[in-house]
């Protein structure tokens, strides 16, 4: 996957560098034997509602989105909403970084590349959840889909990457833990890392668009 040299990286947040799973690990322990499956329900609905918003043509903020997938994945466990679902919605928005994710953004910066995060998220989740992780500070940017209306893997989202870096696509490159996110960035011809790190199958192409790696810090090797 050589080729240009890269001048910007941008990064997915969602699942990338903030482990969506961290709100109901520290909020839900109530939840018991349930617990994994509800926060893999939030955030497959989550998701869905994003593809099919965007297909309608009608646009819904993140955090709306965050809210109504909470809900039914509650309900579809027969959970009351009570004060757990705003718990819940707190910790969301002061989500944990994955381990690796402080150490290898820093060391990216040294190397002297301009990195932004490229997401889903609303402005002010984003500015929030990042600070709350302790790592806004290493990138230069935060670029929300929210002036666009329209979610990933849009090709209006990928466009509004590109333009921030003011580069071609190729001499980008993007970072995304989430498949369907890194096969719609490849598509749009940044050069693309998929971190792989539950080991799953392949698919949207990756393999023959895209370079797999298991962490963050696996990035810095691969732009060699
Ligand atoms: C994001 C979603 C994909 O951060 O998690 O854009």
């Amino acid at each position: 996957m050589q080729g240009m040299p890269i001048r910007a990286i941008l990064f997915d947040v969602y699942g990338t560098l903030l482990d969506v799973h961290s709100a109901i690990a520290r909020e839900g322990k109530e939840l018991g034997a349930r617990a994994e499956s509800v926060s893999r329900l939030w955030r497959q609905k989550q998701l869905e509602y994003t593809w099919v918003w965007s297909l309608r043509g009608e646009y819904r903020s993140f955090q709306t989105l965050t809210e109504s997938a909470l809900d039914f994945a509650l309900a579809a466990h027969g959970i009351e909403f009570g004060a757990l679902r705003d718990r819940l919605l707190l910790a969301y928005e002061q989500l944990d970084a994955f381990p690796e994710v402080a150490g290898a953004l820093q060391s990216l910066q040294r190397q002297g590349l301009r990195m932004a995060a490229l997401s889903n998220g609303d402005p002010e989740m984003l500015e929030n959840g990042l600070r709350a992780a302790g790592i806004r500070g290493a990138l230069e940017a935060v670029l929300s889909v929210a002036p666009l209306w329209i979610f990933k893997p849009d090709r209006q989202v990928y466009e509004r990457g590109r333009a921030w870096a003011a580069a071609k696509p190729d001499e980008i490159a993007f970072v995304s833990a989430n498949a369907w996110d890194a096969g719609g960035a490849a598509a749009f011809g940044f050069r693309t890392f998929w971190i792989n790190r539950a080991g799953q199958p392949d698919e949207y192409d990756i393999p023959r668009r895209a370079t797999t790696i298991r962490s963050l810090s696996d990035v810095a090797a691969g732009l060699i």
